[in-house]
Protein backbone atom coordinates (compact mmCIF):
# COMPACT_ATOMS: atom_id res chain seq x y z
CA UNK A 1 0.00 0.00 0.00
CA UNK A 2 1.52 3.63 -1.08
CA UNK A 3 2.56 5.29 1.99
CA UNK A 4 2.84 2.09 4.09
CA UNK A 5 5.63 2.09 6.42
CA UNK A 6 7.65 -1.48 6.24
CA UNK A 7 9.08 -2.88 9.78
CA UNK A 8 10.89 -6.34 10.06
CA UNK A 9 11.64 -7.23 13.82
CA UNK A 10 13.01 -10.60 14.57
CA UNK A 11 12.61 -12.45 17.68
CA UNK A 12 9.13 -11.17 17.28
CA UNK A 13 6.83 -14.21 19.15
CA UNK A 14 7.76 -13.13 22.47
CA UNK A 15 9.13 -10.81 25.05
CA UNK A 16 11.06 -7.53 23.67
CA UNK A 17 10.15 -8.19 19.84
CA UNK A 18 6.82 -9.06 20.42
CA UNK A 19 6.20 -5.62 22.73
CA UNK A 20 8.26 -3.75 19.98
CA UNK A 21 5.69 -5.66 17.07
CA UNK A 22 2.71 -4.73 18.98
CA UNK A 23 3.94 -0.69 19.91
CA UNK A 24 5.15 -0.40 16.35
CA UNK A 25 1.68 -2.13 14.83
CA UNK A 26 -0.31 0.66 17.38
CA UNK A 27 1.47 3.20 15.52
CA UNK A 28 0.52 2.15 12.08
CA UNK A 29 3.30 0.40 11.08
CA UNK A 30 3.21 -2.55 8.74
CA UNK A 31 5.40 -5.44 10.87
CA UNK A 32 6.94 -8.47 9.70
CA UNK A 33 7.36 -10.86 12.45
CA UNK A 34 10.92 -12.83 12.13
CA UNK A 35 11.61 -16.01 14.45
CA UNK A 36 10.67 -19.76 14.40
CA UNK A 37 7.78 -20.89 16.53
CA UNK A 38 5.43 -21.04 14.46
CA UNK A 39 2.07 -21.02 16.51
CA UNK A 40 3.51 -18.34 18.71
CA UNK A 41 4.18 -15.84 16.00
CA UNK A 42 0.92 -16.47 13.65
CA UNK A 43 -0.88 -15.76 17.62
CA UNK A 44 0.84 -11.98 17.62
CA UNK A 45 0.59 -11.55 13.88
CA UNK A 46 -3.25 -12.39 13.63
CA UNK A 47 -3.62 -9.85 16.66
CA UNK A 48 -1.42 -7.26 15.03
CA UNK A 49 -2.51 -7.74 11.37
CA UNK A 50 0.99 -8.80 10.72
CA UNK A 51 2.93 -10.62 8.21
CA UNK A 52 4.77 -14.08 9.35
CA UNK A 53 8.20 -15.33 8.53
CA UNK A 54 10.11 -18.55 9.93
CA UNK A 55 13.39 -18.15 10.00
CA UNK A 56 16.39 -18.75 12.18
CA UNK A 57 18.62 -16.12 11.95
CA UNK A 58 21.63 -17.60 12.63
CA UNK A 59 21.30 -19.81 9.74
CA UNK A 60 22.70 -17.52 6.77
CA UNK A 61 21.20 -19.51 4.04
CA UNK A 62 17.61 -19.35 5.44
CA UNK A 63 17.85 -15.53 6.16
CA UNK A 64 19.04 -14.80 2.49
CA UNK A 65 15.55 -16.60 1.76
CA UNK A 66 13.66 -14.87 3.98
CA UNK A 67 14.99 -11.91 2.96
CA UNK A 68 13.90 -12.46 -0.67
CA UNK A 69 10.59 -13.32 0.24
CA UNK A 70 10.15 -10.13 2.15
CA UNK A 71 11.25 -8.19 -0.61
CA UNK A 72 9.40 -9.64 -3.16
CA UNK A 73 6.13 -8.21 -0.70
CA UNK A 74 8.01 -5.29 -0.09
CA UNK A 75 11.27 -3.64 -2.04
CA UNK A 76 11.28 -0.47 1.04
CA UNK A 77 12.10 -1.70 4.14
CA UNK A 78 11.74 1.26 6.47
CA UNK A 79 13.01 -0.25 9.50
CA UNK A 80 14.61 -3.24 10.59
CA UNK A 81 14.90 -4.33 14.37
CA UNK A 82 17.40 -6.53 15.01
CA UNK A 83 16.18 -8.41 18.03
CA UNK A 84 16.29 -12.21 17.89
CA UNK A 85 18.54 -13.28 20.70
CA UNK A 86 19.17 -15.86 23.17
CA UNK A 87 20.89 -16.48 26.27
CA UNK A 88 24.33 -18.45 27.74
CA UNK A 89 24.15 -18.52 31.42
CA UNK A 90 27.19 -19.49 33.06
CA UNK A 91 30.77 -18.19 32.51
CA UNK A 92 32.98 -19.40 30.05
CA UNK A 93 34.79 -22.37 32.19
CA UNK A 94 31.06 -23.73 32.60
CA UNK A 95 28.84 -23.11 29.49
CA UNK A 96 29.56 -25.97 26.91
CA UNK A 97 30.96 -25.14 23.67
CA UNK A 98 28.02 -25.79 21.16
CA UNK A 99 26.16 -22.63 23.11
CA UNK A 100 28.87 -20.92 22.72
CA UNK A 101 28.89 -21.22 18.65
CA UNK A 102 25.29 -20.99 18.94
CA UNK A 103 24.96 -17.81 20.49
CA UNK A 104 27.26 -16.00 18.84
CA UNK A 105 26.43 -17.17 15.64
CA UNK A 106 22.58 -15.54 16.70
CA UNK A 107 22.81 -12.82 18.99
CA UNK A 108 25.67 -11.20 16.77
CA UNK A 109 25.80 -12.70 13.58
CA UNK A 110 21.86 -12.94 13.19
CA UNK A 111 22.04 -9.15 13.11
CA UNK A 112 25.25 -8.77 10.32
CA UNK A 113 23.19 -11.66 7.99
CA UNK A 114 19.52 -9.77 8.81
CA UNK A 115 21.15 -6.60 7.90
CA UNK A 116 22.67 -7.68 5.03
CA UNK A 117 20.00 -9.86 3.47
CA UNK A 118 17.64 -6.67 3.52
CA UNK A 119 19.81 -3.84 2.88
CA UNK A 120 18.47 -3.37 -0.50
CA UNK A 121 15.08 -2.88 0.96
CA UNK A 122 16.89 -0.46 3.76
CA UNK A 123 18.38 1.13 0.38
CA UNK A 124 15.46 1.79 -1.83
CA UNK A 125 13.05 3.43 1.50
CA UNK A 126 16.05 5.87 1.47
CA UNK A 127 16.36 6.53 -1.96
CA UNK A 128 12.88 7.50 -1.84
CA UNK A 129 13.51 10.06 0.26
CA UNK A 130 12.65 8.30 3.74
CA UNK A 131 14.68 7.91 6.21
CA UNK A 132 15.50 4.23 6.79
CA UNK A 133 16.26 2.74 10.35
CA UNK A 134 18.11 -0.44 11.91
CA UNK A 135 17.52 -0.86 15.63
CA UNK A 136 20.11 -3.17 17.12
CA UNK A 137 18.79 -4.70 20.01
CA UNK A 138 22.00 -5.15 21.97
CA UNK A 139 22.67 -5.15 26.20
CA UNK A 140 24.46 -3.66 29.01
CA UNK A 141 26.18 -6.55 28.37
CA UNK A 142 27.23 -5.90 25.47
CA UNK A 143 29.33 -2.78 27.23
CA UNK A 144 29.83 -4.51 30.90
CA UNK A 145 31.87 -7.99 30.73
CA UNK A 146 29.40 -9.50 33.13
CA UNK A 147 30.89 -12.78 34.06
CA UNK A 148 28.00 -15.18 35.30
CA UNK A 149 26.93 -14.70 31.68
CA UNK A 150 30.54 -15.19 29.60
CA UNK A 151 29.34 -15.96 26.31
CA UNK A 152 26.49 -14.10 25.80
CA UNK A 153 28.48 -10.56 27.27
CA UNK A 154 31.11 -11.59 24.61
CA UNK A 155 28.16 -12.10 21.86
CA UNK A 156 27.00 -8.57 22.66
CA UNK A 157 29.68 -7.01 22.98
CA UNK A 158 30.28 -7.94 19.09
CA UNK A 159 26.95 -7.15 18.14
CA UNK A 160 27.39 -3.51 19.48
CA UNK A 161 30.50 -3.35 17.81
CA UNK A 162 29.08 -4.32 14.45
CA UNK A 163 26.10 -1.61 15.35
CA UNK A 164 28.74 1.11 15.67
CA UNK A 165 30.37 0.38 13.09
CA UNK A 166 27.67 -0.20 10.86
CA UNK A 167 26.37 3.14 11.67
CA UNK A 168 29.58 4.97 10.80
CA UNK A 169 29.61 2.46 7.24
CA UNK A 170 26.11 3.95 6.72
CA UNK A 171 26.54 7.74 7.46
CA UNK A 172 25.19 9.98 4.66
CA UNK A 173 23.30 6.96 3.39
CA UNK A 174 19.75 8.18 4.38
CA UNK A 175 20.32 4.48 6.96
CA UNK A 176 20.10 5.62 10.69
CA UNK A 177 21.77 2.92 12.86
CA UNK A 178 20.74 2.70 16.50
CA UNK A 179 21.68 0.30 19.28
CA UNK A 180 19.41 -0.19 22.28
CA UNK A 181 20.94 -1.72 25.13
CA UNK A 182 18.58 -3.27 27.87
CA UNK A 183 19.66 -4.17 31.48
CA UNK A 184 17.75 -6.62 33.09
CA UNK A 185 13.96 -7.48 31.34
CA UNK A 186 11.64 -9.77 32.47
CA UNK A 187 11.09 -12.26 29.30
CA UNK A 188 10.61 -15.66 28.57
CA UNK A 189 13.83 -16.29 27.70
CA UNK A 190 15.72 -14.35 30.17
CA UNK A 191 14.04 -14.93 33.43
CA UNK A 192 15.49 -12.81 35.94
CA UNK A 193 13.28 -12.34 38.86
CA UNK A 194 13.74 -14.17 41.48
CA UNK A 195 16.91 -15.62 39.67
CA UNK A 196 19.52 -13.00 40.43
CA UNK A 197 21.23 -13.57 43.40
CA UNK A 198 22.00 -9.59 43.77
CA UNK A 199 18.78 -8.36 45.32
CA UNK A 200 20.02 -4.75 44.14
CA UNK A 201 20.19 -6.10 40.53
CA UNK A 202 16.92 -7.49 41.37
CA UNK A 203 15.40 -3.97 42.04
CA UNK A 204 15.96 -2.45 38.64
CA UNK A 205 14.44 -5.36 36.39
CA UNK A 206 12.21 -3.96 33.52
CA UNK A 207 9.39 -5.50 31.51
CA UNK A 208 9.47 -5.69 27.68
CA UNK A 209 6.77 -2.94 26.78
CA UNK A 210 9.51 -0.36 28.54
CA UNK A 211 12.17 -1.44 26.26
CA UNK A 212 9.77 -1.66 23.10
CA UNK A 213 9.67 2.55 24.10
CA UNK A 214 13.03 2.85 23.77
CA UNK A 215 13.60 1.48 20.56
CA UNK A 216 10.86 4.32 19.18
CA UNK A 217 12.69 7.05 20.62
CA UNK A 218 15.65 5.95 19.36
CA UNK A 219 14.16 6.24 15.84
CA UNK A 220 11.82 8.89 16.25
CA UNK A 221 14.57 11.25 18.00
CA UNK A 222 17.19 9.63 16.01
CA UNK A 223 19.46 8.47 18.61
CA UNK A 224 22.20 6.34 18.32
CA UNK A 225 22.28 4.59 21.61
CA UNK A 226 19.80 4.30 24.06
CA UNK A 227 20.40 2.45 28.00
CA UNK A 228 17.39 1.34 29.43
CA UNK A 229 16.65 2.09 32.33
CA UNK A 230 19.17 4.95 32.30
CA UNK A 231 20.19 4.41 35.96
CA UNK A 232 21.91 2.97 36.68
CA UNK A 233 23.09 0.92 33.82
CA UNK A 234 24.74 3.71 32.00
CA UNK A 235 27.36 4.46 34.95
CA UNK A 236 28.12 0.97 35.13
CA UNK A 237 29.22 1.27 31.51
CA UNK A 238 31.19 4.30 31.86
CA UNK A 239 32.92 2.90 34.95
CA UNK A 240 33.30 -0.61 32.82
CA UNK A 241 35.00 1.70 30.19
CA UNK A 242 37.21 3.33 32.77
CA UNK A 243 37.85 1.35 35.48
CA UNK A 244 37.20 -2.73 34.17
CA UNK A 245 38.89 -4.09 37.20
CA UNK A 246 36.64 -2.83 39.72
CA UNK A 247 33.36 -3.28 37.41
CA UNK A 248 34.70 -6.91 36.87
CA UNK A 249 35.15 -8.12 40.67
CA UNK A 250 31.74 -6.61 40.68
CA UNK A 251 30.46 -8.79 37.95
CA UNK A 252 31.48 -11.79 39.36
CA UNK A 253 30.61 -11.19 42.45
CA UNK A 254 26.88 -11.40 41.23
CA UNK A 255 25.10 -14.62 39.66
CA UNK A 256 22.15 -16.32 39.11
CA UNK A 257 20.68 -18.55 41.40
CA UNK A 258 22.05 -22.48 41.40
CA UNK A 259 19.57 -24.84 39.53
CA UNK A 260 17.94 -21.74 38.14
CA UNK A 261 19.30 -21.59 34.56
N1 LIG B 1 15.64 -10.05 28.79
C1 LIG B 1 16.75 -9.39 29.08
O1 LIG B 1 17.15 -9.26 30.25
C2 LIG B 1 17.54 -8.73 27.98
C3 LIG B 1 18.41 -7.69 28.34
C4 LIG B 1 19.15 -7.08 27.35
C5 LIG B 1 19.02 -7.48 26.03
N2 LIG B 1 18.17 -8.50 25.71
C6 LIG B 1 18.09 -8.90 24.32
O2 LIG B 1 16.78 -8.69 23.84
C7 LIG B 1 16.52 -9.57 22.77
C8 LIG B 1 15.18 -10.24 22.97
O3 LIG B 1 15.23 -11.09 24.10
P1 LIG B 1 14.00 -11.27 25.10
O4 LIG B 1 14.49 -10.92 26.47
O5 LIG B 1 12.79 -10.61 24.58
O6 LIG B 1 13.87 -12.87 25.10
P2 LIG B 1 12.74 -13.85 24.57
O7 LIG B 1 11.40 -13.50 25.13
O8 LIG B 1 13.27 -15.21 24.82
O9 LIG B 1 12.70 -13.56 23.02
C9 LIG B 1 13.69 -14.01 22.15
C10 LIG B 1 13.14 -13.96 20.75
O10 LIG B 1 14.16 -14.31 19.84
C11 LIG B 1 13.70 -15.37 19.01
N3 LIG B 1 14.83 -16.20 18.64
C12 LIG B 1 15.72 -16.84 19.44
N4 LIG B 1 16.61 -17.52 18.72
C13 LIG B 1 16.28 -17.30 17.42
C14 LIG B 1 16.82 -17.75 16.19
N5 LIG B 1 17.89 -18.54 16.15
N6 LIG B 1 16.21 -17.33 15.05
C15 LIG B 1 15.12 -16.54 15.07
N7 LIG B 1 14.57 -16.09 16.21
C16 LIG B 1 15.14 -16.47 17.36
C17 LIG B 1 12.67 -16.12 19.85
O11 LIG B 1 11.73 -16.75 19.01
P3 LIG B 1 11.67 -18.29 18.61
O12 LIG B 1 12.11 -19.08 19.80
O13 LIG B 1 10.24 -18.47 18.24
O14 LIG B 1 12.58 -18.41 17.44
C18 LIG B 1 12.00 -14.95 20.57
O15 LIG B 1 11.02 -14.39 19.73
C19 LIG B 1 17.71 -10.53 22.71
O16 LIG B 1 18.60 -10.12 21.70
C20 LIG B 1 18.35 -10.37 24.06
O17 LIG B 1 19.72 -10.67 24.03
C21 LIG B 1 17.41 -9.13 26.66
Amino acid sequence: MPGERIVVVTGASSGIGEATARLLARKGWRCVLVARREDRLRAVADEIGAEVELCDVGDRDAVEAMAARILGRHPQIHLLVNNAGMPARGTFLVVDPETIRRVTDVNYLGGVWCTRALLTGLTSAAAAGERAHVVNLVSVAGTTAFAPAGAYAASKHAQLAFSRSLASALSGSGIAVHAVLPGFVETEGFPQKGVLKSRLLGRFVIQPPRVAEAVLTAVEKGRREVTVPWFPYRPISVLQALVPGVVGRFAGMSDYRPGSV
